[in-house]
């Protein structure tokens, strides 16, 4: 349960992607369902999406009672780097930070890692399948034009085509975080990923960053054999819930 309260906004994101009033809550409890519901009948939201902690089962099943369905589960890990230090490695493949211009490639490496990638908006069959892509290809693209969505964006490169990218974001003073990466399916395998992610954790060394935390999906197993090998831990993980809402002209809610 969340100490700070409800926290919920209108995604305007959201609602340009997929032409709907699409709304985010954080820190639901029993007692402020109402009050979220409530935000979501004056502003006509369509589509609620919130996060649950999983040990959070009296909201978790408050809100299975209210019509909200599960899309996808997150597992947070987190890795002390003054324990577990980025271990060296050889290889013909370069890790290198990304040079402005470089935006569109990633783009495409984006593109075609997460086509059909199954996070909660992929796994919500009422939204476009190509516009649930575009959710990881845009991320990927800002992330190279913004430091708002990432402070480093790494690229690996192999005989001068780029294959991978990861990037990365200095959350706090002592606190870094991978945040997103893809790799170009006919390269997967070859450690790419642990490359970029050792790289990302050397630029947290580089600036004294003592941890770096990463979450994914917890069914996206190949990441999490990766963190564990390098000395991540599990520590906490959420729920992600959608619920959809189909008003009637007079603000009440259609029947299903
Ligand atoms: C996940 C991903 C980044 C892994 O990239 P990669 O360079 O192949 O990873 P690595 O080579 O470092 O290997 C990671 C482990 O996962 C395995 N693996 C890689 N791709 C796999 C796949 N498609 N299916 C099953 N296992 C896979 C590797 O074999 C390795 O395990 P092993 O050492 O026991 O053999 C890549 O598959 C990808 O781009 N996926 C889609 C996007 C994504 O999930 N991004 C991460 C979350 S943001």
């Amino acid at each position: 349960m969340s100490d700070e309260g409800l926290r919920i906004s209108l995604s305007r994101i959201d609602e340009e992607r997929f032409g709907i009033i699409t709304a985010k809550a954080e820190g639901l409890t029993v007692e402020n369902i109402p009050d979220a519901l409530k935000f979501c009948k004056n502003n006509m939201v369509r589509l609620l999406m919130t996060r649950c902690p999983t040990h959070d089962l009296s909201v978790v099943q408050e809100i299975e009672n209210g019509g909200f369905s599960l899309m996808d589960t997150l597992t947070y890990y987190s890795c002390n780097l003054r324990k577990n230090p980025p271990p060296g490695y050889t290889s013909e493949i370069q890790i290198r930070p990304f040079n402005p211009g470089e935006e569109d490639i990633v783009k495409a490496i984006a593109s075609e890692a997460f086509d059909g990638y199954l996070g909660h908006y992929h796994a919500d069959a009422r939204l476009e399948k190509a516009k649930c892509d575009e959710v990881y290809t845009d991320w990927a693209y800002k992330s190279c034009l913004s430091r708002e969505a990432a402070d480093e964006v790494f690229i690996a490169e192999m005989k001068g085509r780029v294959i991978g990218f990861g990037t990365v974001r200095a959350n706090s003073a002592d606190e870094g975080q991978y945040i997103l990466a893809g790799v170009l399916r006919s390269y997967q395998g070859l450690g790419v990923y642990r490359m970029i992610l050792v790289n990302c954790m050397k630029w947290c060394v580089q600036k004294d960053i003592g941890s770096i935390i990463t979450a994914t999906q917890v069914t996206n197993l190949p990441v999490q054999k990766v963190w564990i090998r390098l000395g991540f831990e599990p520590y906490c993980s959420y729920y992600t819930f959608h619920k959809w809402f189909d008003w009637s002209q007079d603000g009440s809610l259609k029947r299903p």
